[in-house]
Parts: C-alpha cells; sequence; structure tokens
C-alpha cells in the first residue's frame, strides 16, 4: 500500500464492517467510532435507511451525462436552499471536500476578477491545487512552489492566545486587524476571497471567537471580497445547528459542503447566490467533472436530509454534545494531561498539554491504548499545540455509547499517566 497520511501509519488491523457507531475488525473485534470514519458518518455506518436509498437509486439511474439533470439532483438543490437562509439557493454537486473548495474558489476568483486568496494558518481545505494552495495546517513542504497570492490568517486561539488583553485573554479583533494590514501591505491589489471553516478541525478543533465571522464578513466586504465557508465537518447538524455560521448570524457568499453531506459516502456541494451564479456563468464559469451532479450520490444526500430533519438531529447533536462535554469536563477535572475541551455539539476537542515524555507521546499512546480498549479515537498533533483529540462520534450514537467511550478514555488516560 502507499502510504499517504503524512506520519502516521495504517491501522494495524483489517476492518471488514462496520454498523452504527461501531466498526468490526477481520477478527470480530469491535471498536466504538468516534470519528464518524472520517469525520462523515454523521447517521453512523451503513444506516438502514442511506443502504436502501443506495439499493433502489443504483436499480434505477446511478450515473449520467454531466449536462442531464435528474430528479435527486434538482430535489437536493431545492431541499438544501430550503435549509439555508436567502440568498444561497443555487447548488452544484460534486465529490469531495476538495473539489468543492476548487469549484468555490475557481467562481469566487471569476466572479471578482481577482486571483488571492486568504485562509487560516492551521487550516485544513483539501489536498487538490487551490485547496492544498489554502491549507496551511499541512503538506506544503516538498510539493514545489504554491501558486502566488495565498496569505494566512492567524487562527484566533483562545486556549493560546498569541494577542493578548490587559487580562491575558485573546484579544482577537486586534489579532484580525493587524493581520489585514500585513495582508494589504503583501497583497498585489487583488484580494478575491477568504475560504475558512467556521469550527477548524484539523487545525484543532478551534472554535471561532462569538463575532469573529462577522468581523472577518466585514473585512471582506471593505476589500471586496468574498466569504466563502468550508462548512465539511461542521456542516448538516452536527454542531447543533443546521450549520455552525448561524450562531454568528453571518450568510456565506459561498457555501462548501462535502463529508457530513453524504454522511460517509462521496458527496460535495457549492451553494452561492443567484447573483454570483449569474456572474459566473456570463463569464464562462467551468468546473466540469465526470461526477458533477450525479444522481445515485445525489439520492443518499436526499435520505440524508429526511433522516437529520425527521429524527431532529440537531437537537439530538446538542443533546449528546452536552452529555459528552460533561463527560470530558470531568475527566478534565481527574487528569491534569487534559489542557483543555472545546468545541460545540458533537464536534469536539480535547488538548492535553503534558505527560511524561511530552504532549505529543501520549497523545498516541491514548490512542493507542484506547483502540486496544476499543475506542477508534484521532489526535491532530500541530507544531506549538499539544495534542489535541477530535472527538466526532455518530449523531444517532447512542447515550450509552457516549458513556463507554468516555469509561474507555477515562482508563486509557490514567493507564498511560501512571
Ligand atoms: C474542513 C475541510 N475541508 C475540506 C476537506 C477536504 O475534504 P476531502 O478530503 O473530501 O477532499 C476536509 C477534509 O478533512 C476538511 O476537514
Amino acid at each position: 500500500m502507499i502510504r499517504y497520511s503524512g506520519r502516521g501509519a495504517f491501522s494495524p488491523e483489517i476492518i471488514d464492517r462496520a454498523s452504527g457507531t461501531t466498526v468490526v475488525t477481520e477478527d470480530g473485534r469491535e471498536l466504538l467510532d468516534f470519528t464518524s470514519g472520517q469525520m462523515s458518518a454523521i447517521l453512523g455506518h451503513s444506516h438502514p435507511e442511506i443502504v436502501a436509498t443506495i439499493r433502489a437509486q443504483a436499480e434505477r439511474l446511478d450515473h449520467l451525462y454531466s449536462g442531464m439533470l435528474s430528479r435527486p439532483v434538482l430535489d437536493l438543490a431545492e431541499r438544501l436552499a430550503g435549509t439555508l437562509p436567502a440568498p444561497l439557493d443555487k447548488a452544484v454537486f460534486l465529490t469531495t471536500g476538495a473539489e468543492a473548495n476548487e469549484a468555490a474558489l475557481r467562481m469566487a476568483k471569476l466572479v471578482t476578477g481577482k486571483y488571492e486568496i486568504v485562509s487560516f494558518a492551521r487550516s485544513w481545505h483539501g489536498m487538490t491545487q487551490a485547496a492544498a494552495n489554502a491549507t496551511y495546517s499541512a503538506g506544503r513542504a516538498g510539493y514545489g512552489p504554491p501558486a502566488p497570492g495565498n496569505f494566512a490568517l492567524p487562527v484566533p486561539d483562545r486556549f493560546r492566545p498569541d494577542i493578548v488583553d490587559a487580562d491575558g485573554n485573546l484579544d482577537w479583533r486586534r489579532q484580525l486587524d493587524l493581520a489585514f494590514d500585513l495582508i494589504d501591505a503583501q497583497s498585489a491589489g487583488s484580494l478575491a476571497a477568504c475560504l475558512v471553516e467556521p469550527i477548524l478541525s484539523s487545525g484543532g478543533v478551534v472554535d471561532l471567537p462569538p463575532g469573529y465571522l462577522a468581523a472577518l464578513r466585514d473585512k471582506c466586504r471593505e476589500r471586496g471580497m468574498l466569504l466563502i465557508l468550508d462548512e465539511a465537518q461542521t456542516g448538516l447538524c452536527r454542531t447543533g445547528d443546521w450549520y455552525a455560521f448561524e450562531r454568528d448570524g453571518v450568510v456565506p457568499d459561498i457555501l462548501t459542503l462535502s463529508k457530513t453531506l453524504g454522511a460517509g459516502l462521496p458527496l460535495a456541494a457549492v451553494l452561492t447566490s443567484a447573483e454570483i451564479e449569474q456572474a459566473a456563468h456570463e463569464r464562462g464559469y467551468l468546473f466540469f467533472t465526470t461526477h458533477v451532479n450525479d444522481p445515485l450520490p445525489a439520492a443518499v444526500g436526499n435520505t440524508v436530509l429526511d433522516v437529520l430533519s425527521r429524527d431532529r438531529l440537531d437537537l439530538r447533536a446538542r443533546e449528546l454534545g452536552d452529555r459528552l462535554r460533561g463527560g470530558l469536563d470531568e475527566l478534565a477535572g481527574k487528569h491534569q494531561v487534559i489542557g483543555d475541551v472545546r468545541g460545540r455539539g458533537l464536534l469536539v476537542g480535547l488538548e492535553l498539554v503534558g505527560g511524561p515524555d511530552g504532549a505529543d507521546q501520549l497523545g498516541a499512546a491514548v490512542t493507542r491504548r484506547c483502540a486496544e480498549l476499543g475506542l477508534h479515537m484521532n489526535i491532530v498533533q500541530l507544531p506549538g499545540m499539544g495534542g489535541t483529540f477530535r472527538i466526532a462520534p455518530p449523531l444517532t450514537a447512542a447515550d450509552a455509547e457516549i458513556d463507554r467511550g468516555l469509561e474507555i478514555l477515562d482508563k486509557a488516560l490514567t493507564d498511560e499517566t501512571s
């Protein structure tokens, strides 16, 4: 196998099957999946309604010439627009998060006639060209020159503040002002867009402080830039709202969705206003791919929306998120190596700050021990930070599964620090 993850190796066991919150190895060992696969399976694995949709749609209409439209695609576009504030009512469906960001960035550049892109210094937007150029958390070195005109914005990290007020708390307004002073100084006068996650996930589960997104939108407006929000991980109820940006009362110019939209199957979307779509079209907007607007994944997207709204999984994400947070806060009171617990709904970060051989070693050891005890966890390790667990179980998890995961984490932390 080609190893593609940068640092980590593959998990040692081969996975045979999965259902709900449980992943089962070839040897029959069960693991609780606290990462929802690759942060995507918000309805758990092999949800019976998704399985039924795939069966039925594969029999009826799977793939089409990219210039043709089908009912599942039209329905999904209309229904997604119904979950979003005006004027986000134009959609295109793609396959991956990187692809959606690529399509959004091409649109922003074409519509503004500019090319410079601003994103967070710990961002992750994907592995294709423009998305990778806007990704700073990993993978920049060794792949030749990044495209000119990409600028990094410092992360407003309240746990590790770099610019502080008189009380020692993060002064994010000053940080943002200074960041744009620097960006303006470096810009060739071609600022096209800001591309950001409302909660940086691969950047260590950093929730933007309330008010930050509105201030960022204002910075964009002042410069004629578009605001693109990447809700790959935060969209579709995971944070307790349908979209994380709802908390801030900010409507992006372009929204990208991916992971959670297909709930584990490859489906992504770009949504924007009729005005931006029209301007892009008039300038000859091109994003013609093999699987654009394919009916099979769109049908899955419709079923994801059915289940999310029928089962009120936005509310369930809040409820389960409170349970998870409560348990993690208790663990933080007990284990000194836990420096911070943060996040929203069922996207929670737990940052380790110590351990006998440092937070990196401890994070790796706790991850391994959790796996031995039956819990799959993911840790983000970035320079200048401790190790941060990204905890994101499916929205369909049972209370008892959350409790069991907490028990395992507690035991793993105890085992690895004593
Ligand atoms: C916020 C965000 N955007 C985009 C991507 C890229 O998605 P994909 O891997 O589907 O291309 C990811 C993947 O982790 C992500 O977390």
